[in-house]
């Protein structure tokens, strides 16, 4: 098992975004919450561990990186566009952390996909929320990884910062849904039809 501090050093080359973080000591939390769930996961790093349960084979990392890609982008377009009051860094600390629990939940051995032993969908947000508040990621942002997903809880709050990171997580991951040809989180949540509209 590698350490903690060996873990941390190679996320923040894995994920650049911790970079753009203002707050230094935000930027060590995060790195720690995410090496916390990788030291109790099979996984020695963000591209074994499986994205979702319909695109398991998909690497994690590049979700991850994909959501914090599209959270840069909707800070900046809702400060330059609209002219609102966004604070970068709960934005994008809980774009990092949304999945960091994922590791401790999700299994896939190349085929199968599965649950660790105990857990379900339903702990997803919760084991997240609880590891970062472990390693001091101030309360609102832990929050915030809890409520993310719509399935296991009530969603992000309609905050400028909870609204960048509800779109970013499910255009990253709907677009990758169709690269992989499952359905959209936003089609499977209602009943939208599957191909263009006519007409
Ligand atoms: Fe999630
Ligand atoms: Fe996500």
């Amino acid at each position: 098992m590698e350490s903690i501090d060996a873990l941390v050093h190679a996320l923040a080359d894995a994920i650049p975004a911790t970079q753009r973080l203002e707050s230094p000591a935000l930027r060590t939390a995060v790195l720690r919450t995410w090496a916390s769930s990788l030291a109790r996961s099979p996984y020695e790093n963000l591209a074994r561990s499986p994205q979702a349960p319909h695109m398991p084979a998909r690497p994690l990392l590049h979700h991850v990186n994909e959501v914090n890609a599209r959270a840069l982008d909707l800070i900046d377009v809702a400060r330059r566009e609209y002219g609102l009051q966004v604070d970068s860094d709960v934005a994008l600390a809980t774009a990092i952390l949304h999945d960091v629990d994922k590791p401790m939940i999700y299994r896939f051995d190349g085929k199968t996909f599965s649950y660790a032993e105990g857990r379900t969908l339903r702990d997803h947000g919760a084991l997240g929320a609880e590891l970062a508040v472990e390693q001091g990621i101030p309360l609102e942002i832990a929050e915030m990884v809890r409520h993310h997903s719509a399935f296991a809880s009530q969603g992000l709050p309609g905050t400028v910062e909870g609204t960048i990171v509800h779109y970013a997580d499910w255009v990253s991951n709907d677009f990758a849904a169709i690269l992989m040809g499952v359905e959209t989180i936003h089609a499977s949540t209602r009943p939208v039809p599957k191909t263009k509209s006519e007409g």
